[in-house]
Parts: C-alpha cells; structure tokens; sequence
C-alpha cells in the first residue's frame, strides 16, 4: 500500500515536471489575449511539444511533425478552416509563420483588420497515425477601428493637475487594453527615451512643470498607428522669471528704456509687479508685464526686478542694473581736439626727452596715475545681478562692484582724462632738466 502511493505520487510529479519541457502533447501561448488597433502587426508567441519516441510494433520511432496549422475557430482547428497550413502555399500574405516544425509556432499577422478578430489555435501532426493535437483554448485577438487613445488615470475632474500631482497615462483602444510593450510613447512628437515605461502606461510619480505637453502612444513597430494627442495640463507657479532691457546697450540721459517681465506660468501670469531697490530699501514701481522708463535721467539708475503671479503662486526675477550715462554734450568737442593735440605734441616732446633719459621709477608713477584717472569715468551699463533676497545694503555696495566689472570708455570728451598726462609731463620734464 505504502509502495502503491509512493509510486502514484511520483507518477504526478513526472506529470507536472513534464508540460512544455518534457514528452508530454501540449501547446502554449505566453499571452492570452492581444489588444490592438487596425493597421498593426500582430505577433502570437506559440511554443510546443510532443513525446520524443512513439511504439510500433514493439518497437520504438522518433516523433517528427509533418504538419503544422492555424485556425481562427472556437472550435477544433482541422485542415479545411485553416488559416495557415504548412501543406498548402499560404493563400493570406499577410499571415506569416513565424516558427518551425520542432518547438516554436509563432506566428505573425500584419496590417490587422476588424474581420481578425477571434480565437486563434494552433495544431501539429506527427508521423504517427494518432499523433495531432490542437492547442486550447487559444488566443482571442481584439482589433479596434478606432486609434489608439490616451487617457489619464487619475483623481482629478477635467484632467488638470497640480504639480506633485501622481499621474498615470494609458493607451488603450476604447474597448481593450493592450498588455504589451509593443506600444512606444511621445511627448511633442518626440519619442520619450527617459522615461520607464510599463506594458501600456506612463507613470509620473510627481508630475512637474517639466512635464507639461503633449502626450501620444504609438505602436512600436509602425509609429505612424498613433493615438491623437493628449494635453498634461499641469498647472503650475511662475518659473523663470527674468527681466529683459530695451534698448540693449547703452542708455543715455533723456533717452527710453522699457523693461520686460517674461515668465513661465500655467495659467499665464495674471499680474506683474515692478520693484526698484536704492538706499532708501525696495519700491513698488510699476505693474504690467512692461515698465517703460521715458526720458531717464541719472536718479532712474539702479537695481530693478520685477514679480510674476498667478493663482499657484509668484516668483521674483532677479535684479538687473540701470545705469544711465551722462548725455554727451556737442560743446565739448573742440575743447577735446584743443585737449588731443595739446597732449600729442606733449607726448612728442616727451618721447624726444625720454630719449635722453629714462627713469623708470618715474615712469611707474605716471601709469599709476593714468590708471586712477580712468577709473572715475568708467560707467556700467546693464548688468545682471544678485538675488534682490539679499539685504539691501548688501545689494546697495555691490553696484559700485558692478559697475567696474563692465568697463566702458565713455569718457573721451572730458578732458580731465587728459590733464593728468600733461601735468605730470611737465614734471619730468622739469625733473629732467634739474637733473641736467
Ligand atoms: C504603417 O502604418 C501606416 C498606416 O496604417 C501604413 O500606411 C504603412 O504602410 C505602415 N508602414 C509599415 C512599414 O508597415
Ligand atoms: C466564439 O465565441 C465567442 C464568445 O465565446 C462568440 O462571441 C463568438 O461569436 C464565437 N464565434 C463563433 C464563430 O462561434
Ligand atoms: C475536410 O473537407 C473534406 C472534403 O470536403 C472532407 O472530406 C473532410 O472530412 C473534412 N475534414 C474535416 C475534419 O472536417
Ligand atoms: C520563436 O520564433 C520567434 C520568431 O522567429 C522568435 O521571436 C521567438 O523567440 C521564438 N521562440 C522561442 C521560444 O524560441
Ligand atoms: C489607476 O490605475 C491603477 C492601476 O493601473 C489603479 O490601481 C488605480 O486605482 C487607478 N486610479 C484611479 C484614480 O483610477
Ligand atoms: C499641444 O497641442 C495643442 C493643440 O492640440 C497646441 O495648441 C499646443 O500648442 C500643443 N502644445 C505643445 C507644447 O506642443
Ligand atoms: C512690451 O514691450 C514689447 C516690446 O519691448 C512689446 O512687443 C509688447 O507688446 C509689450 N507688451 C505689453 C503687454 O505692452
Ligand atoms: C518679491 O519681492 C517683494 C519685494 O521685496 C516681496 O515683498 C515679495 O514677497 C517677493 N515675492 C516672492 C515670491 O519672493
């Protein structure tokens, strides 16, 4: 009895061990059902098995398979229903066989329609007499007429999301869902590369502004079978907010300057808000995406930025600098050809003395002098600055820091830039003659 049982138990276990792998008749199909829309290439995955050896006569015949087939059916598939038959030349091109006559029995089928849908089976014969078998139950193919379609999974009414918001798109048919990963993704018409995506979805953990665009699905093997688009509305806080000048450049006295406040927001900014920070701390100086500064004179020179907001929040930009530039005055202009060429011909008599004789101590003091001198005229003009969140003395120093980071010469019609030279000119020169 104790042998009995022990005997029927491993009986079972060959039993189980065996399906696919062993000797056993069987046919397997990895996916059960396949989802997709019309115009698409379908792939039924198919393997099988059979007893290695049959008996005749006592005595033992290797198995070959002299037939395979496919059938749409609910039914037993048998060679007058076929779909494909290894006997007969393939009378449907676009059902191709895939496998071969030991194992593998995929098959593919392209360019699907809605009459192929149905339950596909797959059958094998053998050499010997007895030895055919269809694989149940099948796989039930579903073709929609429809496109592939993007739909969100989500808690939120009218598809609009918050930032942080955990998001799940879908690709489905409209009435199935695909559970491959045979579909491929885009957002804006690019394919999405940096994503994981799983089977038919793309999960966002927590969606970001970043996120915001067009979404599509598309099968893998012909991106042109694609869903329409579907907007990710994510609503969204001001980001990047700058301030743009125009003119660039440099800004005279008297002339117009007009800032612009550019931000990214969804919905759009709704109000803008200008600020100017001096000594006296930060002013409200405006609103509306534009600030336009007519006939600036030098008090208007300072640290300007402006804040964007909508119903998600504000941001403020940083802080641009406004230098305005003393006007040049026409009046001066001779006074400066008198000033050049009075230091030309200093320079020349200069140079004839230097030939003479040379010192360079002197000469180290003259460039320092020339240096200083320069520094005074030297005017900035815009220049992007620090966070305006920085404290307001902080912000008031650095402009003088700023200002010597651009160095423009705008100073040639002063001539007290050139004074200097003369002046110490005519040091050497006494020096000089002393020395002699
Ligand atoms: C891709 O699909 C389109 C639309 O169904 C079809 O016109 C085109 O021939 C297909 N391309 C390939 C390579 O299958
Ligand atoms: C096959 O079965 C399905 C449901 O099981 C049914 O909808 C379909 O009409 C059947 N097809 C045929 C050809 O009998
Ligand atoms: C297939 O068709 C032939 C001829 O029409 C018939 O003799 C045979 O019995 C059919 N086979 C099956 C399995 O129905
Ligand atoms: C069967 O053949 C198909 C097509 O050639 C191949 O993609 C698949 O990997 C094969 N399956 C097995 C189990 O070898
Ligand atoms: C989203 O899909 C997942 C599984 O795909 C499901 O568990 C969850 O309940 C769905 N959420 C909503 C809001 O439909
Ligand atoms: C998304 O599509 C809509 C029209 O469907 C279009 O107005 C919008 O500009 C598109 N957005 C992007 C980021 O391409
Ligand atoms: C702001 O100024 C720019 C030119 O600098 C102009 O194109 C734009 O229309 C102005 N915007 C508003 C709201 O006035
Ligand atoms: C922008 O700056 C103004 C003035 O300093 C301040 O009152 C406001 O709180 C700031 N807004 C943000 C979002 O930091």
């Amino acid at each position: 009895m104790g042998v009995e049982y022990s005997l029927s138990l491993w009986g079972m276990t060959l039993l189980i061990l065996s399906g696919v792998y062993g000797s056993d008749w069987a046919v397997s199909y990895p996916r059960r059902t396949i989802c997709t829309v019309r115009g698409s290439s379908v792939i039924i995955r198919c393997s099988y098995n059979y007893p290695k050896e049959f008996t005749v006569h006592s005595q033992s015949v290797q198995h070959k398979v002299t037939t395979v087939m496919w059938c749409k059916t609910n039914t037993t598939c048998n060679e007058n229903i076929s779909i494909y038959n290894s006997d007969n030349e393939p009378f449907r091109q676009k059902i191709v066989y895939l496998g071969n006559k030991q194992k593998n029995c995929t098959l593919m089928i392209n360019d699907v329609e809605e009459i192929d849908n149905g339950r596909y089976k797959f059958r094998f014969q053998t050499n010997n007499p007895g030895g055919q078998w269809t694989g149940n139950p099948g796989v039930t193919l579903t073709v929609s007429a429809t496109p592939w379609k993007v739909k969100a999974n989500s808690t939120r009414k009218k598809d609009t999301f918050k930032e942080g918001d955990s998001v799940t798109l879908m690709c489905h048919t409209g009435s199935c869902f695909p559970t491959t990963t045979e579909l491929t993704w885009f957002k804006n018409g690019q394919p999405i590369s940096n994503r994981q995506t799983t089977a038919n979805t793309l999960h966002f953990n927590s969606v970001s502004y970043e996120d915001y665009g067009n979404y599509s699905c598309a099968s893998k093997a012909n991106t042109s079978i694609s869903s329409p688009q579907f907007s990710l509305d994510v609503k969204y806080s001001p980001k990047s907010t700058s301030v743009s000048v125009s003119p660039s450049g440099q800004i005279l006295e008297g002339s117009s300057v007009t800032l612009t406040c550019r931000s990214n927001a969804n919905p759009p900014v709704k109000n803008y808000i200008w600020f100017k920070m001096s000594s006296a701390g930060v002013q409200e100086t405006g609103q509306g995406q534009n600030l336009t500064l007519a006939e600036v004179s030098s008090g208007d020179s300072g640290h300007y930025f402006c804040g964007a907001q909508n119903k998600h929040g504000a941001e403020n930009s940083t802080a641009v600098v406004l230098a305005v530039a003393a006007k040049q005055n026409p009046a001066v202009l001779p006074v400066v050809l008198v000033v050049i060429l009075l230091s030309i011909s200093a320079l020349v008599s200069y140079i004839c003395l230097k030939r003479k004789r040379v010192d360079p101590s002197e000469e180290e003091s003259n460039r320092n002098t020339d240096t200083e001198e320069t520094k005074d005229h030297t005017y900035g003009n815009m220049v992007p600055s620090h966070n305006p969140k920085r404290t307001q003395e902080q912000s008031v120093n650095e402009e003088d820091d700023v200002n010597y980071s651009t160095v423009h010469f705008l100073s040639k019609t002063t001539p007290r830039n050139e004074l200097p030279f003369e002046e110490t000119e005519d040091a050497s020169v006494l020096y000089s003659i002393v020395r002699t």
